[in-house]
């Protein structure tokens, strides 16, 4: 039975990267749509549930792409709800690659910081920059998650406080703090993880600020585009050390957002009832680096 990976994405034309990333993983037919709406998705998961049955139901399965994190978000709901008991098939979510690069970077963190400790990851405070965006959204869910202490950072108070009363909402034990630009110097010196996650090519801490950051033990830049999203960190760091401090670039990272992405294509085609999301996607990444 071949496995038959539909890719669902709400932008105009469906994303070249989750088409080639799937392929890679093991996906043998893909089915692309473009412009998914929550109101046009439902036959098409009519057609995946429909077509194989039992057990082989396993080897179709569903990718929820597209750059607009709530589209894709909508979308999904109306996957769930079309579902009915087992009568479905495996879902990975990954708007804009936000789920797979956030749980890299908190995989990173984790090589360094006590965060599957949940007592420990308590004491630790981690600022989010560029916590607004879909990446930075998700890296502060995650560590929240983790029970960190996260201040997402915007340059918009408004804008961060809405992203971590989303966060809040559905993690209601999160300690989560919006901030904006201007709070950055009293923030710095108290941060233990740094994760700078905004926009390409924009820098967010130059090296003066960064040089502020006295108690930082793990600086993670997700920005590829030069310049540097956090002055003197390259792309291709991983793991390299300043002093006390860890620094991983954009592509030190991009590595193990690689392995969770085709890691997350072969684990659909497990089961018919898998629905990876943020979380579950960091919990493969934990594997993964367990296994190594
Ligand atoms: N390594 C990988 O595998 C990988 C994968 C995907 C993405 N990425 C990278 O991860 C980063 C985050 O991705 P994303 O899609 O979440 O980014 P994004 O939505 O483009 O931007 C994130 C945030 O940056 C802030 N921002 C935008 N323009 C700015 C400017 N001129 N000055 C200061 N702040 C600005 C915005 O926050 P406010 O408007 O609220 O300030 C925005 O919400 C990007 O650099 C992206 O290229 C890496």
């Amino acid at each position: 039975m071949k496995k038959i990976l539909l890719q669902l994405d709400v932008d105009p034309q469906p994303c070249p990267f989750d088409a080639i990333v799937a392929v890679d993983a093991g996906a043998e037919v893909l089915l692309r749509h473009a412009d998914v709406k929550p109101a046009t998705v439902t036959p098409l998961v009519h057609g995946a549930m429909f077509t194989r049955g039992g057990a082989d139901l396993a080897a179709t399965a569903i990718f929820l792409g597209g750059s607009n994190v709530p589209a894709v978000e909508a979308v999904a709901e109306q996957v769930k709800k079309t579902f009915f008991g087992p009568v479905r098939v495996s879902v990975l979510v990954d708007p804009a690659g936000a789920n797979t690069t956030a749980a890299a970077a908190v995989v990173a963190a984790a090589r360094h910081l006590p965060l599957a400790d949940p007592t420990a990851a308590s004491t630790l405070q981690a600022v989010v920059l560029g916590g607004t965006g879909p990446v930075g959204q998700r890296a502060g869910r995650l560590l929240a998650g983790k029970g960190v202490r996260v201040t997402l950072v915007s340059r918009s108070a408004d804008r961060a406080a809405a992203c971590c009363a989303a966060i809040e909402a559905r993690q209601p034990a999160a300690a989560v703090t919006p901030a904006a630009n201007d709070e950055l110097p009293a923030l710095l010196g108290s941060a233990d993880l740094i994760i700078a996650a905004g926009a390409a090519g924009v820098q967010l801490l130059s090296d003066e600020q960064f040089g502020k950051a006295s108690s930082c033990k793990v600086c993670i830049d997700l920005n590829a585009v030069p310049p540097a999203g956090v002055a003197g960190i390259e792309p291709t760091d991983k793991a390299r050390t300043i002093g006390g401090l860890t620094v991983y670039g954009a592509l030190g990272v991009g590595g193990t957002k690689m392995k969770i992405h085709r890691a997350a294509i072969a684990r659909l085609f497990t089961a018919n009832d898998h629905w990876l999301d943020a979380e579950d996607l960091l919990t493969i990444g934990e594997e993964l680096d367990a296994s190594v």
